[in-house]
């Protein structure tokens, strides 16, 4: 077992810590919020992330897992690996902002007494782990010091929603390294994460740099390219739920990842896919589909708002509107980037009121607008109060309400920015439903019911036969 610094307790600081504490490892997570520390001791998790709390309990009563609030306490303890979780939020022009990476460069570098493998877990642009390197070089030399350490790439790819098993079952490990020692010890750090060792991999580091990027950059493409096929699917008269279906049972596509909605939102896609972009300008190679995935992610946005307020007009103004979901994505309470803020800006310029309910982030947008929007105690309440909805996140419990639920929505008026219901019972329910790809579904069932239904119906009897 090893012991290991983990320097900032965000998402993943936070998650990378209680897991590897979980393994039987001592963690030493250095956290400068000191308000944050103590929410934590008491056992808080600082944001809504299932089981987190669980793992960090237990490591906590295990003393596997150590809270300090600078990083000289922190490496006070003789931490063989110190992960570097900090934050490296976009900067006005897209680029990473490296400030708190090269802070706590610096300050290792001011600190270490003697062997040390440093690694980059938040994710940086290309050749950040060089400029680490240097920057701890300058400080030994400063302090005429002659020790040898290691810098690693790390990147991390958990979900949050997900980010427990994210982490404790990962798809691969990437380790961008140099030393054999420091591919020694990352290994041995991360074999009890995976069932076969070829899980684990070892690349150069701006490899494992670039694989960061690479990997949210085709996610992020694969919901861009199903946003802008939807707007097509429209156009034609296709629906794009099926279409989804069509491609996914390709094995080489797969299902997962081909949602079509109002785009993707977070702390991570919108960030990386602007810090690409940017490192692609930095080397006059413009990364003109990453440039294109960002525009299109845009696009939906504006669009699905436009669809609102071409449908009311001015009548906006003397509507209360109900907004299920807030968080950008389901099992979060996190809103960074969240469709929720740009709507909700958007109506409020409009004079509109809102009523939103959320299942876990409704603190975080009342942060942000206090008293401005009403907040709603469940999906009901939006309903019963509202004059029509609009859907910005697929929670589960949003996804088994039955179309007499939506009966007391005053103007029977629904525009679901993530697909959640089926159009044609809408419809049949008498609720003018905007969706997003699936639009002619519903105009198609004012005409006879189309053979489609009948034609499944007799494959599936030939199969019983
Ligand atoms: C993402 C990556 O998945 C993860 O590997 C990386 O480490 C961090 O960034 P995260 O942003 O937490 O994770 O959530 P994710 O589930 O990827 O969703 C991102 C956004 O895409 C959300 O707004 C979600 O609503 C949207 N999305 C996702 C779609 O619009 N359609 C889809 O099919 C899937």
């Amino acid at each position: 077992m090893k012991k290991i610094a983990v320097i900032g307790a965000g998402y993943v600081g936070l998650v990378t810590g209680a897991c590897f504490a979980q393994k039987g490892n001592t963690v030493i997570i250095v956290e400068n919020n000191q308000n944050k520390i103590s929410q934590l001791l008491q056992g808080n998790i600082p944001f809504y992330e299932p089981g987190l709390d669980l793992i960090v309990h237990e490591a906590i009563k295990n003393k596997t897992l150590i809270f300090e609030n600078n990083i000289a306490q922190g490496l006070s303890h003789n931490p063989e690996i110190i992960f570097s979780c900090v934050g490296t939020p976009s900067l006005p022009n897209g680029a990473a902002d490296l400030s708190f990476v090269q802070q706590v460069a610096h300050e290792i570098g001011s600190l270490i007494t003697s062997y040390t493998l440093i690694v980059n877990k938040s994710t940086v642009p290309v050749g950040t782990a060089d400029k680490v390197k240097n920057i701890i070089i300058d400080r030994l030399v400063q302090r005429n010091l002659q020790i040898t350490f290691d810098v690693a790439s790390n990147p991390e790819f958990l979900k949050e929603g997900d980010a427990i098993s994210d982490f404790l079952v990962p798809d691969r490990i990437v380790i961008g390294i140099e030393s054999q020692q420091a591919a020694d010890l990352l290994y041995a750090l991360y074999r009890p994460f995976v069932k076969h060792n070829d899980q684990i991999l070892c690349m150069n580091v701006k490899s494992a740099e670039l694989t960061k990027y690479a990997s949210n950059a085709m996610l992020a493409t694969r919901i861009s390219f199903m946003n802008q096929l939807a707007q097509l699917a429209d156009k034609l008269g296709a629906d794009i739920e099926e279409v989804k279906l069509g491609m996914a049972k390709d094995k080489r596509i797969g299902a997962q990842f081909l949602n079509a909605g109002i785009g993707y939102g977070g702390s991570c896609f919108p960030k990386d896919i602007k810090a690409l972009a940017y490192i692609g300008k930095e080397v006059l190679f413009p990364m003109t589909l990453i440039q294109e995935v960002d525009n299109i992610n845009h696009f939906q946005r504006v669009w699905f708002i436009n669809k609102i307020s071409t449908h009311y007009g001015p009548a906006l103004a003397n509507k209360t509107v109900g907004i299920w979901g807030l968080a950008f994505k389901p099992e979060t309470d996190d809103i960074r980037s969240a469709p929720s803020l740009d709507l909700i800006d958007d109506l409020i310029t409009r004079g509109s009121k809102i009523i939103a309910y959320d299942p876990v982030a409704s603190e975080n947008i009342a942060a942000h607008y206090g008293n401005a929007i009403t907040y709603a105690h469940s999906a009901q309440q939006v309903i019963d109060q509202a004059d029509f909805l609009v859907i910005l996140t697929e929670w589960k419990e949003f996804l088994g309400t039955k179309t007499d639920s939506f009966s007391k929505l005053k103007d029977k008026v629904i525009f679901d920015g993530r697909n959640c219901f089926n159009p044609q019972v809408m419809h049949d329910a008498g609720i003018t439903y905007t969706c997003v790809g699936r639009n002619s579904v519903t105009e198609q069932t004012s005409k006879p019911k189309p053979a489609r239904a009948e034609l499944c119906r007799s494959i599936e009897a030939y199969d019983r036969n």
